[in-house]
């Protein structure tokens, strides 16, 4: 369903449309400026791991075409971009000392976007873990909370005489349970009980982190906005669920969104998902006042979403999903229309995740991604026409307005993404961009969405 003029006339005036991108993703320049390699430099190494043997170079070259990128985002009359900060060009080391050229090309950017009147939105970890720490234990060693708070400190020192609005993590559930059950993404460990010990630790750094934004946005003079970008799903059961059916709903609910949910907002993690893991051994990483650290007040809340889960259930000896806890959880095959991702494109399910994201954190939400893959090709025209991203995009912001109408508290809307980029696993095959790359020539060509997009922005400016 498109979205009508009308229904746009009813975003609040000062409704935030932006772009998102991360620093893996586009920078490209792995080994320039004093970079160190991350996790995904090296995952990209493994064979098998991603397609076609891509790496984080060229990417976009965002390293070197930073100028022009945000020119672009002027031309689409972006309100916000959302970038992240790359650790391993910062704070080479990990820890310790910051490199002046790794922050340097941040300062730049963040010059330059407030030139163009385009508001910075710095999410400080977007996956890209420094190498150095992973060789000390990454995410499953508790000290990396000290570790990213002093990182996080050191950005924030730098930026936030100018940057107010700070995330601290790019949806934690894919940098502990992808990445240390399911094995999909750096560093690529498969065992339930590591992805329990990365997703605490990963909150215990979000917590840590917190204050030591405040505090340092204050020493420069600004009020922090401090946030976590999180990527609840909703998780769909049969029409006519057995009591068999609840039950998987809730095994996989509470791994894939209480997980995150209870520890940040209500102070404690689901007491069925502890019993669901208790197989695991006893959960001995989580100390006593931790999930005081953990529920930090917040001020605003991302959320990225772009589809749901369905499930049902399954032998209860057997957990095909591999996710801790899913015990008698059945994965079940998206359903209608999917995307080149092989995504449901669900917006009635996007509607209804944001108003129960809103409703358990109680706080303004910001759809900090959403968005599509489609085959693209740059036509003889010089366009690149792509209905379908079109279709996707007016059809989700039609279910932000639907659930700002039933009274959630939504305040943005990110598109992922500025540009097509390195979509992880997937190398450089999903194009998610409304802005088309050429890997070979770099060159950038506004897609049909894109247009559309920067017209919608243009419209709501007109009545704001
Ligand atoms: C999200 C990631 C983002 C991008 C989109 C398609 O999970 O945050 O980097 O890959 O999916």
């Amino acid at each position: 369903m498109a979205i009508s003029e009308q229904t746009l006339q009813t975003f609040p005036a000062d409704f935030v449309f932006g772009a998102a991108t991360a620093s893996f993703q586009i920078e490209g320049a792995t080994t320039e400026g004093g970079r160190s390699a991350s996790i995904w430099d090296t995952f990209c190494g493994i064979e098998g791991k991603v397609a076609n043997k891509d790496t984080g170079d060229p990417a976009c070259d965002h390293y070197h075409r930073w100028a022009s990128d945000v020119d672009l985002m002027a031309e689409l009359g972006l309100d916000a971009y959302r970038f992240s900060v790359a650790w391993p060009r910062v704070i080479p080391t990990g820890v310790g000392k910051v490199n002046p050229e790794g922050i340097g090309f941040y300062d730049k950017l963040v010059d330059r976007l407030l030139e163009k009147g385009i508001r910075p939105v710095v999410t400080l970890y977007h996956w890209d873990l420094p190498q150095v720490l992973d060789d000390r234990g990454g995410w499953l060693n508790r000290d990396v909370a000290q570790w990213f708070a002093e990182y996080s400190g050191a950005v924030v020192e730098a930026l936030g005489d100018r940057v107010s609005h700070w995330t601290t993590l790019n949806e934690p559930w894919c940098s502990s349970i992808l990445s240390y059950s399911l094995a999909h993404h750096a560093p690529g460990h498969e065992d339930e009980r590591e992805g329990l010990i990365a997703a605490h630790h990963l909150m215990l750094a979000h917590g840590t982190a917190v204050p030591v934004i405040r505090e340092r946005c204050a020493a420069r003079g600004t009020t922090a906005q401090v946030s976590i970008t999180l990527n609840p799903t909703q998780v769909i059961g049969p029409d006519e669920p057995s009591e068999a059916d609840l039950d998987a709903v809730r095994r996989a609910d509470n791994v894939l969104n209480g997980i995150f949910f209870s520890p940040l907002f209500h102070g404690s993690y689901p007491n069925t998902m502890l019993e669901d893991v208790a197989h695991l051994g006893e959960a001995r990483w989580i100390h006593d006042g931790d999930l005081r650290t953990i529920s930090a007040p917040l001020d605003n809340l991302g959320i990225n979403n772009y589809f749901p889960t369905r499930v049902r259930a399954g032998d209860p000896e057997s957990n095909p999903t591999r996710m801790p806890g899913c015990e008698g959880v059945e994965p079940v095959p998206a359903a209608g229309a999917l995307t080149d991702m092989g995504w449901e494109q669900n917006p009635a399910a996007h509607r209804d995740i944001l108003l129960r994201s809103w409703r358990e954190s109680v706080l303004p939400v910001y759809i900090t991604e959403n968005g599509s893959a489609w085959p693209d090709v740059v036509s003889d025209d010089g366009a690149v026409h792509d209905p379908d991203r079109t279709a996707y995009l007016h059809s989700h912001l039609a279910a932000v307005a639907e659930a700002m109408e039933l009274g959630a508290d939504i305040r943005g809307y990110f598109a992922w993404s500025l540009m097509d980029n390195f979509e992880w696993a997937f190398g450089y095959d999903k194009r998610f961009g409304i802005v088309h790359v050429d890997y070979d020539t770099q060159e950038r060509t506004v897609k049909d969405s894109g247009l559309e997009y920067a017209r919608l922005i243009a419209a709501h400016h007109a009545r704001s």
